[in-house]
Order: structure tokens, then C-alpha cells, then sequence
């Protein structure tokens, strides 16, 4: 592909996983809507998917539109399967430094909560982090987004939360805007001043207390008023910010206009589920990692999505992995209970230093018991609606944003059976060419 100007007719599939059909939950998870039967397109015309189908029928669509087959750059997808751009609902983008000691604590027995009440984990990203350059941190970035669009990605949100004061929050958020605007990747920033908390405020005997008036009094607020992040996320955790604590916070970030998203029940069950199902009424788009969650928060999360407020559940099993936690959300009870599943990377350094959603699907596949059609479902058009995208990206639908992988294989159980493996053709950014193995 040569990414001129001209718009995109990719031909030759062996089947497309259009996604077709909106939000997917319960049995409907594992229906990725494909197209088989050789010589499958995929037409895209301003950016957008114009028409889908077999051959005949996307060539007589694009002259019905009024449009010239020679108007179009053609691509041989080979046999190869093509699915919507991949979706990384959860991230932490931008940090400095690595955490490989940690690591090797936690193999010799370390807790990842214990290391962080000790000033280390998070907090030692949040030194690294407020001591870098911008340049640093925008090469960073820079480079793992595009490790992330190699791997098939191409909508990524992005959380702050390693600068944890106002000053150094607004930057991690400039920095996020500026590479979302060098990227062909839509980069999508959270706001997650409550994180941690940080030095400054630990030798108070009220610390987070007084940390969360600082993010509701102070962040919050220049956070709205910059008008980059578009959600808030907190990580409640026992020991951590509890729930009154991150009820108070998501509460104040609704009246502020912004989503909400929280990180709940990641390492026991702290009422996160229970507090993200009860916030749906004020924007909850999606409750995030769940590896513990009791059985009255997945009780709770299944009657929102039956009242059709769905906060999706944005499983993380990269991270009980590396963690070696050898524990696992519990996907199955979720897709069981008719709660919509995504699954992201959590790409950050202390906890899922990994950039590639196929290998998570693989996880998830493994771990996890989920088909490989419902993990592609996750990564695809649960995960755009966990973003409040769902009516853009995440589907090959006319009309949608022209986010397209052509991918080395024609089936769905390919993608993830290839372990560790990325078998990725080409990537398709709002109809043009973004990434091309040589
Ligand atoms: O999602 N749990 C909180 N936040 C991240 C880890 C961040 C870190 O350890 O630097 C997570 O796992
Ligand atoms: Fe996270």
C-alpha cells in the first residue's frame, strides 16, 4: 500500500470478523460476525467503511455510491482474514523508567501492596516519571505506540497517574494529546490522579484523606479545565482509595463532565464492582481488572447491563499473569451473567509490561476459558464501548471509522493460537495504510 491519497479496496480475504451488531454480551459474546466464502472486501471511502461483502457486491455498492473503481487504491489481502483495528481500553501510557527489581522481589515473595506502602511500585514510576524530560516521556510513548499499531492496535486509551499533583497531571495529559496527534492512533486520556498516594502528602496522619480533597479540590477541577482527558479512573483497592473514598471522587469527576472508569477488586474485593455498577447512572462506562470481585459486585454489574446501562468488564489477565498470581478474573461467571467482557493490556511497568493485545487474547483463551471469538469480540467492539466509542470504532460496519488488520491467517482461533506471535499483514488506520510488514 502505498499511503497516497487515494481511497482504500482491500480484496482477496479469505473471511472478514465484521463485529457486526453492537455491544456483545452473554451468548452473543462468542458471535464475531463473519463473512466467509473467498474473495471477501472491504471498501473504505473518506475514512470510513463504505461497503463489506463479497466481491461483485462491493464493486457494484461502490458504483451505486457514484464512485470509480479507479478512484480506489486496491489491496491483495491474500487469503488473509480481516478484522476492525484492535482496541486498548486500558493503559498506562506514558511513564519513565523500568520495575524489573520489583519484579524479582515479588518472585522471592514480595506483596505488590506491601512494595507500594513502602514508597516503591507506583511510586517509583512516579519519581522516574516527574524527573524525566518531555522528550524523554514523548519518545516513550512514541516508541511503545508503535510497538502497540505493530501488534494490530489502533484505538489506545491512555491514563495519567504518574505525576500525581496538579502541575505533573496536566503535563502527563498535554504529553498523551500531543502524541495522540502525531499518531495515526486515536489516543484516548483518563485522568487517574488517585493512583497512588504520593510523597508529599505520606507523612500526614490523614495522608489519603487529604490526598483525595487534593484531586477532587485541586486536580479535578485544572483537569476539566485543560479539556484533555475525556474520563477519571480510580484504583480502588482495599488499602489503596476505598470506596466511600473513590465514590467521592467518580461523583465529583461526573459533575465535572467527564466518563468514569475505575480500577476494582484487582487483588481483593474492595466494593469496586458493587460502586461501578451503582455509577452507571453517571456515566460508568467500564470497571477494570475484577480478578476478585464478590459475588454480590458481578450480581450487581449483570443487573446494569439487563437494565441496559452496561459498565462493560475490562479484564486485565496480562497482569494477574505477570503478577504470577496464577488467579484469574473470573471471565466465564461474567459472560455467563450476561455482563459485556473486554480485555486490555494494562501496559505499564510494574504490573503488564507488555504492548500486544493478541498475546492477552491468548491469556484470556488459556487462563481464562474464553473462545477465541469472544476475546476477539473483547479487544474489538466491547472494548470501543468501554471507551464510550462503540458507535465509531470497533466494527466493519459502512460507516465506521476504516480501522482495519489483515492478518497472515483466515480464521478467528488463528489469532490468538499463535502465541506470542503478531501474523499481521497490514494495518489500516481511517482508511489508510498505517503500519505493513516488509
Ligand atoms: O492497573 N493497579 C494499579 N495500577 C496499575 C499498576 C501500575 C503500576 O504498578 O505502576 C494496574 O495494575
Ligand atoms: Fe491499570
Amino acid at each position: 500500500m502505498s499511503g497516497g491519497s487515494k481511497d482504500l479496496l482491500i480484496e482477496g480475504a479469505g473471511a472478514v470478523a465484521t463485529l457486526a451488531g453492537g455491544l456483545r454480551r452473554g451468548a452473543a459474546q462468542t458471535d464475531a460476525a463473519v463473512l466467509f466464502g473467498g474473495d471477501m472486501c472491504v471498501a473504505a471511502w473518506g475514512g470510513r467503511i463504505l461497503a463489506v461483502g463479497r466481491q461483485d457486491d462491493v464493486h457494484r455498492q461502490i458504483e451505486a455510491d457514484g464512485h470509480s473503481l479507479d478512484a480506489f487504491e486496491r489491496f491483495d489481502a491474500r487469503g488473509g482474514l480481516i478484522t476492525p483495528g484492535l482496541v486498548d481500553a486500558h493503559t498506562h501510557l506514558l511513564f519513565a523508567g523500568t520495575r524489573e527489581v520489583e519484579w524479582q522481589l515479588r518472585a522471592r515473595g514480595a506483596g505488590y501492596l506491601e512494595i507500594l506502602a513502602a514508597g516503591g511500585g507506583i511510586l517509583s514510576t512516579v519519581a522516574a516519571t516527574r524527573a524525566a524530560s518531555d522528550e524523554e516521556l514523548l519518545a516513550g510513548g512514541r516508541h511503545r505506540l508503535g510497538q502497540m499499531l505493530a501488534n494490530g492496535t489502533t484505538t489506545v486509551e491512555a491514563k495519567s497517574g504518574y505525576a500525581l499533583d496538579v502541575a505533573g497531571e496536566l503535563r502527563l495529559l498535554d504529553l498523551t494529546a500531543r502524541l495522540g496527534d502525531e499518531s495515526p492512533m486515536d489516543v484516548v486520556p483518563t485522568f487517574l490522579g488517585a493512583h497512588a498516594v504520593p510523597a508529599q502528602f505520606r507523612a500526614r496522619s490523614d495522608a489519603t484523606e487529604a490526598y483525595v480533597a487534593d484531586v477532587i479540590g485541586e486536580q479535578l477541577p485544572a483537569v476539566a479545565a485543560q479539556g484533555i482527558a475525556r474520563s477519571c479512573d480510580v484504583f480502588c483497592e482495599t488499602g489503596v482509595f476505598d470506596e466511600i473514598q473513590s465514590r467521592r471522587i467518580l461523583s465529583a469527576a461526573a459533575e465535572a463532565g467527564l466518563a468514569l472508569r475505575l480500577h476494582a477488586d484487582e487483588l481483593a474485593p474492595s466494593g469496586g464492582a458493587e460502586l461501578a455498577a451503582e455509577l452507571a447512572e453517571l456515566g460508568c462506562l467500564s470497571a477494570d481488572h475484577l480478578a476478585a470481585p464478590s459475588e454480590q459486585g458481578i450480581a450487581a454489574l449483570a443487573r446494569v447491563a439487563e437494565a441496559g446501562r452496561p459498565v462493560v468488564a475490562t479484564l486485565l489477565p496480562a497482569t494477574s499473569w505477570f503478577l504470577g498470581k496464577h488467579h484469574f478474573a473470573p471471565a466465564r461467571r461474567f459472560i455467563d451473567a450476561g455482563v459485556p467482557v473486554a480485555l486490555a493490556t494494562d501496559l505499564n511497568p510494574g504490573t503488564s509490561p507488555t504492548l500486544s493485545l493478541p498475546l492477552v487474547m491468548s491469556i484470556a483463551c488459556i487462563e481464562m476459558g474464553l473462545t477465541p471469538a469472544e476475546a476477539l469480540a473483547a479487544v474489538t467492539i466491547n472494548a470501543a464501548h468501554a471507551l464510550g466509542l462503540g458507535g465509531q470504532v470497533g466494527s466493519i460496519e459502512p460507516g465506521m471509522q476504516a480501522d482495519l488488520v489483515v492478518w497472515d491467517f483466515a480464521t478467528v482461533e488463528q489469532l490468538p493460537y499463535w502465541l506470542g506471535a503478531s501474523p499481521i499483514r497490514a494495518v489500516v488506520k481511517r482508511g489508510r495504510p498505517a503500519f505493513e510488514r516488509r
